[in-house]
């Protein structure tokens, strides 16, 4: 990973010029993310002297619309107060190309542009490829940029999903690898870029006291949520082929099970930390059906695009397995839904219970001892325990051992900047390799083939009832909402 000192003053001199052209430059994932952390980093100065964006699409668009459309990006989705001055200096990097594979197989009107730019920028002829576009439009953009020669020397970024299941996954790094190297290639997971996932490796392998806790002997379950209050925002079209099991098991939440699972890699060495991601992803057994829930929101079906008999799932629930000598016999249960009661992303590890309760007189039983990763939002550690209630007699109380990332400041970059920093500079660490990705479709393979029907739920409510089944005899943990918990009042209100 990039963790060196940026130079400040001008552009990011450790970034090679380059410019970089965004595939989909019209739809959503450019609209509220990538044009919005381009130019947080343009203003931040991470970028580098050099630089320029060409925005493409299949639609024809003028360079000033386009401008028009990333000002409107930038003012809506972008998280710094937008400044007319700073806004102008950036717009004049931006231009668009029409590109359409069905009319222009070559790209041959984005390969002039691109000769453009490189003229008055000075790009010296790099490019990055970002391909923010749904995985069917993939294969024939990586023809077209190998029909026209550009594929030379430059680098693609592939937005997530990879493919819609094993075969178009095998099939798209076949085309891949006739255009590219697997060393000019990034397959990106926005997850990867959070802070507090990051974290979670930096957690367990830099502090001696949880690593011999970390398995079967002292874990008794591990819960990963992504709840998400919002609803499919729009995207009726791309929702109605991906649902939740593409959009986000295969994805965010395999790979954050990565870091709880892996075991140390033997360095950060992009190939060495992808190794052991890999090798938890094999150990993990096909998922059963009968080891899934799947859930759509009342109301989902009168979205625009959906169909009214839509089985797409916005709710998914897995129990999932590892056979390895670390976690065999351990359950794992992830869940993801939209319109949830509330945004949260949490992980949290429940250690086994004493191996008998000496404290018989309590009127409240001790609960697990657990741990949990406040991914987003009031990112955090926190460690519950049971201690002895003040006063006489033998009474117990949960307690809850806390630390905010609030307290340290803010991270300057947002998950999305720091990817397509760590990109621009050709690391792999924080990106997925192609075993890595054709293994996390194997794994689903059992439920895409043979879903189970899915059960409606309330928007607002924490998803189906059948979830609360599949955990039986467990509990989903919900880390209170941080006025209930306690985390922004003062020490003394505490
Ligand atoms: C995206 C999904 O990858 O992640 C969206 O396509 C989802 O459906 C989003 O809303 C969630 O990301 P975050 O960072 O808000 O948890």
């Amino acid at each position: 990973m990039s963790g060196e000192p940026v130079a400040t003053g001008g552009g990011d001199r450790s970034l090679d010029p380059q410019a970089v052209v965004i595939f989909g430059a019209t739809g959503d994932l450019a609209r509220r993310k990538l044009l919005p952390a381009f130019h947080h980093l343009f203003r931040e100065r991470r970028l580098p002297d050099r630089f320029a964006i060409v925005g493409a699409a299949r639609s024809e668009l003028s360079d000033d619309a386009f401008r028009e459309h990333a000002r409107a990006a930038v003012e809506q989705f972008g998280h710094a107060p937008f400044d007319t001055g700073a806004w102008e200096e950036f717009a004049r990097r931006l231009h668009y190309a029409c590109a359409d594979t069905a009319t222009d197989p070559a790209l041959s009107g984005l390969g002039l542009r691109l000769q453009e730019v490189d003229r008055d920028f000075g790009v010296e002829g790099r490019s990055l490829f970002y391909l923010a576009t749904p995985p069917t439009a993939h294969p024939s953009i990586v023809q077209g940029l190998l029909n026209g020669g550009l594929n030379k020397g430059a680098k693609v970024v592939i937005e997530k999903p990879f493919g819609w299941d094993l075969r178009s996954a095998m099939q798209l790094n076949a085309a891949l690898h006739q255009a590219f190297d697997e060393s000019q290639i990034f397959r990106i997971d926005h997850y990867l870029g959070k802070e507090t996932v990051q974290n979670i490796l930096a957690f367990r392998f830099t502090n001696g006291m949880f690593e011999p806790v970390w398995n079967r002997r002292y874990i008794d379950n591990v819960q990963i949520t992504v709840a998400e209050d919002i609803g499919i925002e729009g995207r009726g079209a791309f929702y109605e082929e991906t649902g939740s099991l593409r959009d986000m098991i295969q994805t965010h939440l395999f790979q954050t099970l990565t870091f709880v699972a892996m075991e140390p890699p033997v360095s950060l060495d992009p190939d060495r930390l992808r190794d052991e991601k890999v090798r938890v992803l094999r150990s993990m057994k096909p998922v059963a059906p009968d080891h899934v829930v799947l859930g759509q929101y009342v109301g989902y079906r009168n979205e625009e695009g959906v169909s009214p008999t839509s089985q797409t799932p916005t709710y998914s629930a897995l129990r999932i397995e590892i056979d390895n000598w670390r976690w065999a016999g351990v359950p794992f249960f992830v869940r993801t839904g939209k319109r949830l009661e509330r945004k949260m992303t949490e992980i949290s590890l429940a250690f086994r219970p004493v191996p008998y309760n000496l404290i018989e007189t309590t009127a409240e039983p001790p609960g697990k001892d657990a741990l949990t990763f406040r991914v987003q939002p009031d990112e955090g550690i926190s460690i519950h325990l049971n201690i002895k209630r003040p006063g006489s007699g033998m009474e117990l109380q949960r307690a809850e051992l806390d630390f905010d990332y609030d307290e340290m400041g803010s991270p300057l970059l947002d998950a999305y900047e720091t990817l397509l920093l760590e990109a621009m500079e050709g690391d792999h660490t924080l990106f997925l390799r192609e075993d890595e990705v054709e293994r996390a479709w194997e794994v689903l393979e059992p439920v895409l083939s043979d879903p189970p029907t899915v059960d409606f739920y309330e928007p607002g409510s924490w998803g189906p009832r059948e979830a609360v089944r599949l955990i039986h005899p467990w509990h989903w943990h919900v880390t209170p909402p941080p006025k209930l918990r306690g985390a922004n009042r003062s020490p003394e209100e505490r």
